[in-house]
Order: C-alpha cells, then structure tokens, then sequence
C-alpha cells in the first residue's frame, strides 16, 4: 500500500468510515491459530474442562483435583489442590527446554541504549535476587513494594517475588512518593525495591532522594533496595538500604522454585475506585498464571518461537503485569520493552523500534494511537512497519478514526485489530475480537472470549439483546480478583452486591448490537479514564481539598480528543484567598499527592457548588457546564442560584478566553 498522510489520508479514512465490519484478512486466516468459531460453543458446553485444558499448559508440581471450587460466593478457587510456580513458569521452564538463549526482551533506553535480555539471563537474575530478598528477610506472604521505572531489573523484581510466595504490590513509576508510601503502609510491605533516578525525556528524576523525603518510618518496612540505573546522588540509610548490584553479586545464584497453592498470593495492586480510597486489588497464582497466558496466546494468535511482542503499557498498570510480564513469559515470547514516551527522543520513536526489532504484535492504548495521529502519518510513514501482523487497543473506548488510523497507517490496513476489553479486576483480557475468527468492527469490543460469559443488562439485571445498558461476567474465570486486600467486605459490595454473588458487575456502560456485539461507553461510576490511567474523582478531591487555601472541591471529567477523558476541578477557595497562582500550586499539590498524571488540565473556580437538598454534590450539572451542553433536570437542586452564578463565570471566562 502507498503510505497516506494529509487530506489524502483524511479522504481514505472517510471513505472507511462507512465500512461497518473488517473481517480479517485471508492470509491471517490461513494461518491462524484459531480460525474456527467452534472454540466459542466448546467452551459453553463445558467452562470448568475449558479452562482445565489451557491450565495443562502450563507446569504444575501437584495436580488440581477441583478446577473451580465457587461454594463461598463471591470468594472464587480456582485449581483447589494445584500446586505450582509462577516463576519456574515464566523462566526456568523454557531454559529446561532448551530455550536459554531466546531474548525475552529486547530493552530500549531513553537515550538509545540497548540491553539483550535472554531467559537464561533472567533465569540467573531472577534466582539471585530471590535469594537476596530472603536474605533479607523476605519470606512467603510479606508484601514486597517495587516502584521502579521500564528498566528490565522490574521484572526481576517482580519474579523473585513469584519465587519466594511474595506478593508484590508495583506502584507505577508515574505516581508520586507519596503514594507509593501509602501504598506501602497499607499493604504492610517488608521491603521496597527502588531505583536511585529514573528518566523522563531527558530529565533524571532523583527517584531515591524523593522516597526518602517522604517515605519516613514505616512500622513494616525493614529494607529498601536499591537499583542503580542513572548517575544522580544517591543517598543510603545506613542498617535499612541496601545496593541491588552488590546484594545480587553476594547472592547465592541458585534459588529452588519453591511450588506454591494455586491460590497462594501472587500480586497486589492498587486500582482506583468510587472513593478516595484505592482499591488493593488481590491476585492468585494458578488462576491468573492461566488466565494471562491463555489470553496472550490466543488473543494476540503468539508463535514465541518467531514473533516478537511489543505491548507499549507500564509494567506498573495491569496491562503490564498480564502483557508485558507473565503473560508474554509464560508463553516464552520474544518482547521489546522501552523506557521512555512516545516523543522522546522524537515522534516516530516507537516506529523506529517497531522497524529495528521487526515486532509483529504490536498492543497499545487508544490515547496514544490519537496523540501519534494528531503529530501526523508522516512520522510512522518514514519506518518499515511491514514486520506488523496484529494489532491491538486496550485501556479506554478507541473512537472508529482513531481505530481507522491504527489500521491504516500502523497496520498497513493488513493487520486485524483486538479491541480488548478488561480491568485489573479481571486480570485477564474478557471481550476482545480473536483474530483469526472475528470480523472486527472499528471501536468495538466485539464479544466474550470462549470460556468468558458477558451481558448487558437493565437496571434490574435482565438481559439486553439489543440496546444500552450495564455490562455484566456472569461466571467466575480464572484471572479474576480474589478480594481487595484487607477489605473483603468492600469486594462484596463494589461487585456482587447489586444483582448478587452469581454476577460481577463491571463498572461499564455497553452498548449490545444486533449481532450480538459489545460496544464498551465507559464508566458509570465515578473512575475516570486519563489516557488510559484510573482515577476516582474523589481521590483527586481529597488531593484538592488537602491544600489549605482550598474550602471544596468537585471534579468532574470532561471529554478530550486526545486523553479520552480530561479533569476538570470545580474549586472553592477559603474565603479572602487571592487565587493569583493557587492554578500553578494546586496542580503542584495534587502530582505532590498522586502524580502528574492527575492534575487537572481545567479548574474553575466558583463560590458556591451545585447541591442536593441532603447536601450531595451534583456532579452531573457539573459535568453538563464543562462540556458547555444545556443543563439537565435541576429541581433537586436546594440553591437553583448557585447554577447561575457558575454559569455567568463560565461565560465570563469563555469570553476571555476569545
Ligand atoms: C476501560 C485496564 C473500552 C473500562 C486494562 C474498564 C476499556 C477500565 C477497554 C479498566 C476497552 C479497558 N474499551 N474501555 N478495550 N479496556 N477499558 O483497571 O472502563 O486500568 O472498566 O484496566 O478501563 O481500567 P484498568
């Protein structure tokens, strides 16, 4: 195909509008792993055998003898009796087969730097550092924290955790200390591994310096060691610090893969939910180990022996737990990871490493897909992307241009696409096209993967099969959440309360068309979707409201061309406050508090908030005067001048903004 850019580009999009589905193409078909829907009916007959033969897959030191035990509803086992090793699965097991040399991953610094990382590598590291955490008095069951940049010693990390029955909790490099040292009180982790700087376009984040700022004592919190990946200072605490390099090179290099319960905690991490609180989402072994490597395997259709996979997420979101780390190393894939943004060095960066690495998977977020299509085809026109065979989305609602873009000018309009839809919740992708098997529609999920039971219902939990309504798992699968740390009852009633334990209520709005199909509309609680990254609106309130120039405060999201969602903050300042600045230390205050990623891109400033007569914000008026639409119902309004007023100053401000 000749490559499109400009009003060329435009037209041909345009004319794909119209395109209502794509089915794959014939050559892919040819070859796929799945090409037959009787994969679909297979799984219906029989869930609990379906999932029991993908479970085969993988290397179990003691058999299951019950594949689901859902006696204490909403509390799921998966693999009763099973016992097994997530990181003998990942890495030993494919250095046993002969498979020491194959890269895993292929690692890209910021600056250009490369590192070739073999599963012998791994194999080496991963034994070394679970012997240095135990030498440090990690034992199973104690929390481990990692907040640590793209850097290969993540993954590690991560593994020497699986090795020793340590649940990790992976704070994502982008949130700021001081969550990370919430994080880490709450889940009582025993040790913290961290890097002493990490690099952003250029810059090098004193990322060590920062932890000790904020990190204080924490009663459980014994060591934190520490990888070096940048040249800045770095400041040791004497009896509590300890050098990754130096506690490895003493490290013993053999550590036994000690078989853990199939329903021994693998992970821990923390996701945002309705309150200001965040959810410490809690993660199996056996059952995620099979849900992330079945979904890699047949969802992205994976031959580990010629493909290299490339999902572009951070390995501190779900996305990179399940498609950058296990699920790629279960299968024995070959993946890239890279350091750094999309831009840095320059906008074609992540087209240059598709080309240079030949990687024919490639699994990114539609807020990126948009970003690289607003700087123009021109950038990825300049590389060879003809190496890509599948295309994937996951993260938010990619819109049909955007989904059209991808496929065109990433994709060559040759590659299917997989718009997966999932949470950390489930761990495992849940709705997604297969690609070999399914006509694609641009901008939807498509249907339930084998084995997955999906619905949209009404509000009183009755089936849809045409139209709008809530998005429903009706049955139990293995990647799912066992519970949220400390806080089983909360499990209870964020998912299985409203229409009872037999079904899971998502938190999504969808769309179910006459074929069947599911459109995912996003959230209908209050979680927010900024490029792909959660957030509650609550949790950036309690950020607001914790300045002290600040009275009140209520964020509503606001639609945006690139980041999906964008925050919009409603905010009252104590009285007498000049607000000359408070923008600047607001924002300031709020990436001190959760990360950048969370200021807000609006704030407005108003004396009064719209209130219920029992004092609840309104936020739907809120969201109604950030778009700029008409107002909906305001009767239960107890001050209607309150509305007003906000509209006066939005105009008065719109007006100067002119
Ligand atoms: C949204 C990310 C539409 C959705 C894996 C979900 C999506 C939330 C899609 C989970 C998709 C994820 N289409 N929306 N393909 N994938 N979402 O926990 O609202 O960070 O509930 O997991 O992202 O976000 P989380």
């Amino acid at each position: 195909m000749t490559k499109l850019a400009g009003t060329a580009l435009e037209q041909h999009l345009k004319a794909l509008l119209e395109v209502p589905s794509f089915p794959p193409p014939q050559s892919f078909v040819d070859n796929a792993l799945w090409s037959d829907p009787a994969v679909y009916a297979e799984a219906e007959a029989d869930p609990d055998g379906w999932w029991e033969r993908h479970a085969r897959a993988l290397h179990w030191d003691t058999a299951w003898d019950t594949v689901l035990d859902w006696s204490d509803k909403p509390f799921a086992k998966w693999f009763v009796g099973g016992k097994i090793n997530a990181s003998y699965n990942c890495v030993d097991r494919h250095v046993e087969a002969g498979n020491g040399d194959r890269v895993a991953f292929h690692w890209r610094g910021e600056e250009g730097e490369e590192r070739t990382i073999t599963y012998a590598w791994l194999h080496e590291q991963v034994q070394r550092a679970a012997n240095a955490m135990t030498s440090l008095g990690v034992g199973a069951g104690d929390v481990v924290g990692i907040y640590l940049p793209m850097i290969p010693e993540v993954v590690v990390a991560m593994l020497a955790c699986a090795r020793i029955g340590a649940p990790h909790n992976v704070v994502f490099g982008g949130f700021s200390v001081e969550a990370v040292r919430e994080r880490m009180e709450e889940s009582d982790a025993k040790l913290l591994v961290t890097v002493d700087g990490a690099r952003r376009r250029g810059k090098t984040v004193p990322v060590k310096r920062e932890v000790d700022h904020t990190l204080g004592t924490l009663p459980a919190m014994d060591h934190v060691l520490v990888v070096r990946h940048t040249d800045v200072p770095c400041p040791m605490v004497s009896g509590r610090d300890v050098d990754w390099d130096t506690a490895l090179a003493a490290a013993d290099p053999v550590a036994p893969a000690t078989p853990f319960d199939a329903e021994h905690p693998l992970f821990i991490l923390y996701s945002s939910g309705s309150t200001a609180k965040p959810k410490g989402i809690l993660h199996t072994t056996g059952g995620y180990l099979v849900g992330t490597a079945f979904t890699t395997k047949y969802v992205f259709d994976l031959r580990p022996e010629s493909d290299v996979f490339w999902c572009s997420a951070d390995v501190g979101w779900i996305t990179g737990h399940s498609y950058i780390v296990y699920g790629p190393l279960l299968n024995g894939a070959t993946s890239v990871m890279y350091e750094g943004a999309p831009d840095y060095p320059h906008r074609g960066i992540w087209w240059e490493t598709i080309e240079r690495y030949g990687v024919n998977i490639f699994y990114t977020a539609p807020t990126a897909i948009r970003a690289c299509m607003s700087w123009g085809a021109e950038e990825p026109n300049k590389f060879d992307l003809s190496s890509l065979r599948l295309l994937g989305s996951v993260g938010e609602p990619i819109n049909p241009k955007a989904w059209l873009w991808y496929r065109e000018v990433i994709g060559g309009g040759n590659c299917p696409i997989v718009d997966t839809w999932w949470q950390t919740e489930t761990g495992q992708i849940m709705i997604s096209p297969i690609p070999g098997l399914t006509a694609a529609k641009p901008g939807c999920a498509m249907r339930a993967l084998p084995g997955v039971r999906a619905e949209v219902v009404d509000n009183d939990g009755n089936p849809i099969s045409e139209g709008q309504g809530l998005l429903v798992l009706r049955r139990p699968w293995p990647g799912m959440l066992r519970t949220i740390f400390k806080d089983p009852d909360r499990m209870i009633r964020t998912y299985w309360e409203r229409f009872g334990v037999d079904t899971y209520l998502v938190g999504d709005a969808a769309r179910i068309d006459a074929d069947g199909d599911m459109w995912i509309l996003g959230r209908i609680d209050d979680v927010i979707n900024v490029s792909g990254h959660r957030l509650s609106t609550a949790e950036v309130e309690s950020a607001i409201v914790g300045h002290p120039k600040v009275a009140e405060s209520a964020v509503v999201a606001q639609d945006d061309d690139i980041t999906g969602q964008a925050i919009v903050a409603f905010v009252t300042p104590v009285e007498g406050t000049d607000t000359e600045r408070l923008d600047q230390e607001i924002r300031d205050h709020v990436a001190e508090q959760i990360g950048k990623f969370a200021r807000p891109k609006r704030i407005i400033w108003t004396a009064d908030l719209p209130k219920t007569r029992s004092g609840k914000i309104m936020r739907r008026l809120l969201r109604d005067i950030a778009a700029g639409r008409e107002l909906g119902d305001v009767t239960t309004l107890r001050d209607p001048a309150v509305m007003g007023a906000l509209r006066e100053l939005i105009a008065a401000r719109a007006d100067s903004e002119d």
